[in-house]
């Protein structure tokens, strides 16, 4: 018995070259896609049309280079399973970023919001002799869900609130991992971290839309750390008062 063809309309865009995008179809005989993942079958593609330009690295969902939006729904290639796809696939870059060539966007306004959340720990500085900062492990629990973040923007190029305001909402992912520090006991910045997101954009542009956590392909829940900080945020003003 042969089976179909995979039928993809990619889209297409090289600003040296082109005057605007535009969408190619590829027709794929399954046997040619040596692997089980949609990044298989990009990688078929790219084998028939070396000029389509996509990112890739790890192709096990830990790089996070691979985000592409997939027959309308953000998600990684190579965690994407072809048998949960149909034969027609449509594949567009992430919404809502500026687009450098075909399926790769620039991603300076992710990093920008992720970089200004201080994405590292601050903790006081000890003298050598005391050691390592020690945790219970209730309080490394705390860490799970947030730590697997891969930085892959599935979810912030979700979310239309960062697709209007880039520059001013930190958006889902960079929100994750203000959270992350922000629960974290080895942290001494709590309360500078949690000023740094009052005020009516940072933090409060989220409307609880969800894509988020919908999208995320590693099953983290960006929407839950948003609440998070918010809670913490009207406990602080509270123990202000
Ligand atoms: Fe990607 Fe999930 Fe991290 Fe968002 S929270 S950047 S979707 S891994
Ligand atoms: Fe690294 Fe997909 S290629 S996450």
């Amino acid at each position: 018995m042969t089976s179909a063809n995979y039928d993809v309309n990619i889209y297409r865009y090289n600003p040296e070259v082109d005057s605007k995008p535009r969408v190619e179809n590829y027709s794929i005989d399954p046997k040619k896609i040596k692997g089980i993942m949609l990044l298989d079958l990009l990688e078929a593609i790219k084998s028939q049309d070396p000029s389509l330009a996509y990112r890739r690295s790890c192709a096990h969902g830990v790089c996070g280079s691979d985000g592409l939006n997939i027959n309308g729904k953000n998600s990684l290639a190579c965690l994407t399973k072809l048998k949960d796809l149909p034969k027609k696939i449509t594949i567009r870059p992430l919404p809502g970023m500026p687009v450098v060539r075909d399926l790769i966007i620039d991603m300076d306004r992710f990093y920008k919001q992720y970089e200004s959340i201080k994405p590292f720990l601050q903790a006081k500085e000890k003298p050598l002799q005391e050691g390592e900062y020690l945790q219970s492990p209730e309080e490394r629990d705390k860490l799970n869900g947030l730590y697997e973040c891969i930085l892959c923007a599935c979810c912030s190029t979700a979310c239309p609130s960062f697709w209007w305001n880039p520059d001013k909402f930190v958006g889902p992912a960079g929100l994750l991992w203000a959270c992350r520090f922000i629960v974290d006991s080895r942290d001494m910045s709590t309360e500078e971290r949690l000023k740094d997101l009052q005020g009516l954009w940072r933090l409060y542009r989220c409307h609880n839309i969800m894509n988020c956590t919908n999208v995320c392909p590693k099953g983290l829940n960006p929407n839950k750390a948003i609440h998070t900080i918010q809670e913490q945020i009207s406990k602080d003003s509270n123990s202000h008062n």
